[in-house]
């Protein structure tokens, strides 16, 4: 692999793969979640050569588009490799999101629409929209019946519906799959318990097994076997959320455990190919987002990166406390060979030692 390339590695369908799940073509089950403030084009780009079947916008709102926001329109932007891509829309009623919708295609296609019945933060709630739709299934049914003018596929995206809602969660899904949802992906949580607890992964797999083949699966996915567990569990998809944040190859780790041939190189990347892995995503970021966005990437990321290797904790360290892209991307260019040379300075006369942190 020649200094700073892209690693050439491509990812095989899963076993049972290509096939249709919510009647969008997809390679695997295994998906990247919407991620607000994080899932843009790079990042999107980024997981989806590590083998994610699908990846979603973060969450866009209906209105910014309707009335041509710069910034909303911004959120749309692809690029090769961005495909399938889903544009996941907030709003609070059908007229909103279909004219979103509208502005949005106008711009770039999408391999479906989906309608963010999740967020439970209450700028979104108390306009009406994210979570506040699991409590008025009226107008959830008639945004998903408004959006299936566009000729494409209609998700929605919810969260468990709370125990005193006039509706459960199993009914709140009816009326949708009747308004014509062609896949709901289902958040083990309910909006009260926002990202703090456990995400119960029964009712999920229950809702799942009422709805053959329409539900995807989300929450507390940090390990293969976590998203491996909604699958046995009846759905027919998996998101994988701040589990990417914490480990960078959580998605192609999965994809092996579920049978697919990865290479070895992105399941157990070398140092070499995991600098050349934050590299391109950030370089990617810096070239559509800007340089501060890149540099607060690849200081999340690393830590999620650069691990089990000798001299990772070293080059961690060095990550944080980069005070510029340009300095940290200097500082990628130059690994290994400055860990080796920091850490023969440092008294280490040999073999450098073991990641153990
Ligand atoms: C920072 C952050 C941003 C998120 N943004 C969105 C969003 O825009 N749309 C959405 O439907 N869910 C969003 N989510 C929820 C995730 O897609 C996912 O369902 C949730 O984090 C549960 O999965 P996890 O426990 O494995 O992280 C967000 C979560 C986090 C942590």
């Amino acid at each position: 692999m020649a200094e700073n390339s892209t690693p050439d590695l491509t990812v095989p369908p899963a076993p049972g793969f290509p096939r249709a799940v919510g009647k969008v073509e997809v390679d695997n089950p295994v998906w990247l979640a919407p991620l607000a403030g994080i899932s843009y084009a790079s990042f999107r780009r980024f997981h989806r050569s590590l083998g994610a079947g699908l990846t979603h916008t973060e969450m866009v709102s209906a209105l910014g588009l309707k009335y041509k926001g710069r910034k909303t329109k911004e959120l749309l932007s692809g690029g090769d490799g961005d495909e399938p891509c889903v544009l996941q829309l907030f709003g609070s009623n059908a007229e909103d999101i279909r004219t979103g919708a509208g502005s949005a295609l106008q711009i770039r296609s999408f391999a479906a629409l989906e309608v963010n019945m999740a967020c439970p933060m209450p700028k979104v709630t108390k306009k009406g929209s994210g979570a506040a739709l699991l409590e008025n299934a009226d107008t959830a049914a008639a945004i998903i019946k408004a959006l299936k003018s566009f000729d494409l596929p209609v998700w929605a995206k919810l969260r468990l519906v709370p125990q005193d809602a006039r509706l459960s969660t199993e009914e709140f899904c009816a009326e949708l799959i009747d308004a014509g949802a062609d896949l709901i992906l289902l958040h083990g949580r309910t909006p009260a318990q926002r990202y703090e607890g456990r995400a119960s992964k029964e009712a999920v797999s229950a809702a799942a097994r009422q709805f053959p083949g329409m539900i995807g699966g989300s929450g507390d996915c940090s390990e293969p076997e976590d998203m491996v567990s909604y699958l046995d569990g009846g759905c027919v998809s998996v998101l994988a959320a701040r589990g990417v944040l914490r480990d960078a190859t959580l998605i192609p780790r999965t994809l092996a455990a579920l049978g697919a041939g990865v290479p070895e190189e992105l399941t157990n990347p070398s140092p070499q190919t995991q600098k050349e892995m934050l590299l391109r995503l950030c370089r990617g970021i810096c070239a559509a987002e800007g340089e501060r966005p890149a540099l607060g990437m690849a200081k999340r990321m690393c830590a999620a990166i650069f691990r089990g290797f000798a001299g990772a904790p070293g080059l961690r360290s060095r990550c944080a406390s980069a005070g510029s892209w340009r300095m940290m991307e200097e500082m990628l260019a130059a690994f290994p060979e400055s860990a080796q040379a920091a850490e023969y300075k440092s008294g280490a006369d040999t073999a450098l030692p073991p990641d153990n942190d």
